[in-house]
């Protein structure tokens, strides 16, 4: 995609003109009217229950995104002012210094068979590991392109106050490929369920994927130049910023909201599951024990500012809602991803401007007066 030099700045322009920048920097043809209408009552009745109407969200683009040396045009769902403007504008510095490098692992997910009420705990995992090569043949009997690939057990002691015993969790290593992977991982996990039980004589209880997806993570970093960010001082107050983040559960919660802002709007965007994104991220982030931010800040030797996220994402380009919902079809044509892992390094790129420009905007003249400033450049003739 070859993005054009823009000769109005996007905020300035009309919708028609936006659609028409749209269309011009993604080759995307077609009636993008149609393709932005809110889904009809008839298909949200069908996706879900009790259906009453639509909850619609403002969707907008964030531009300047250079991310491994490509352009991208970035669609954004969200109802929150200032989100937009701030990562187009951090996107912009970091392509200053070549912008974001990012990279994400294969999109392995894990699914988990809990099995109780074992009597000889050593026996069943050793019948277990013994059956592997059968129960990954059944747990692919039925899948296309999503592939099982290993096959584990794990013992684990019962940490909560009932004392349910020991119990065993046999867990597959599935490849999801472009998919999120939800629906095909369970369907495994219940497929091999019942020879589980059976290898093990144990009851098998609960049959699901895990979304603490640990397996496919994505990293990006990106340099800012120190005088496109307003100087030494501005770089070294917002290291101070990321020092409380790092050091304050009080104060990482709400930084790692504001990285949250970009991931979850890009998500909803492309009909994601924010849901398991939001609680496998936040999981990641207090890996250690401690809830910290989940970006790192530090200084060049040129005394830049050095930005790197690194983050589980489980994230489809095909599959789910990205093939139901036309409006999330219409924001993947826009960013043209050609993979779920593609896709996770663009979301881990806004994570990360997202978060630099909000400390950037605490570290100097407040968040406030930053909403203010754009609500006056918006209404200003
Ligand atoms: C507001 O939606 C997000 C911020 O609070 C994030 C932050 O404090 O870093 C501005």
């Amino acid at each position: 995609m070859t993005v054009m030099t823009i000769e109005k700045k996007i905020y300035k322009m009309t919708r028609e003109e936006r659609l028409e920048y749209i269309r011009k920097a993604t080759q995307i043809s077609g009636d993008i009217e149609a393709m932005l209408q809110p889904l009809s009552f008839e298909d949200s009745n069908r996706m879900i229950e009790n259906a009453i109407g639509i909850m619609s969200i403002p969707m907008g683009i964030a531009t300047n995104f250079v991310i491994n040396g490509r352009e991208y045009v970035i669609p954004m769902a969200i109802e929150e002012p200032s989100v937009i403007a701030a990562v187009s504008k951090a996107a912009k510095i970091a392509k200053v210094r070549g912008g974001f490098i990012a990279e994400a692992d294969d999109s392995l997910m894990i699914g988990q068979v809990q099995v109780v009420k074992l009597g000889n705990v050593k026996h069943a995992t050793t019948n277990i590991l013994r059956n592997k090569s059968q129960l990954l043949a059944i747990a692919n009997s039925n899948s296309k392109s999503v592939v099982a690939i290993d096959l584990r057990v794990r013992l684990l002691r019962d940490k909560s106050p009932n004392n349910m015993g020991n119990m065993l969790v046999v867990e597959l290593v599935i490849d999801t490929k472009d998919a999120m992977g939800a629906n095909a991982i369970n369907t495994m996990c219940e497929a091999i369920a019942p020879h589980v039980a059976e290898i093990t004589g144990g009851e098998v209880v609960l049959k699901i994927l895990s979304n603490y997806s640990t397996k496919r993570m994505v990293r990006c970093r990106a340099t800012f130049d120190k005088d496109e960010l307003g100087g030494s001082q501005i770089v070294k107050r917002i290291l101070y910023a990321y020092a409380l983040a790092y050091s304050d559960t009080y104060r990482a919660v709400t930084h790692n909201k504001g990285v949250m802002n970009g991931i979850d709007a890009v998500a909803l965007a492309t009909g994601q599951d924010f849901r398991a994104i939001e609680a496998g991220t936040h999981a990641y982030a207090a890996r250690d024990g401690t809830y910290r931010s989940l970006t790192t800040w530090g200084r060049t030797k040129a005394g830049d500012l050095a930005g790197a996220i690194e983050l589980p994402l489980a994230v489809g380009v095909v599959g789910g809602v990205v093939n139901a919902h036309p409006t999330a079809k219409f924001a993947l044509q826009i960013l043209s991803v050609k993979s779920a892992k593609e896709l996770a390094t663009v979301m881990a790129a806004v994570g990360l401007a997202q978060n630099l420009a909000a400390i950037r905007a605490l570290s100097s003249e407040g968040i406030q007066a930053g909403h203010m400033r754009l609500h006056a450049r918006k209404f200003s003739k």
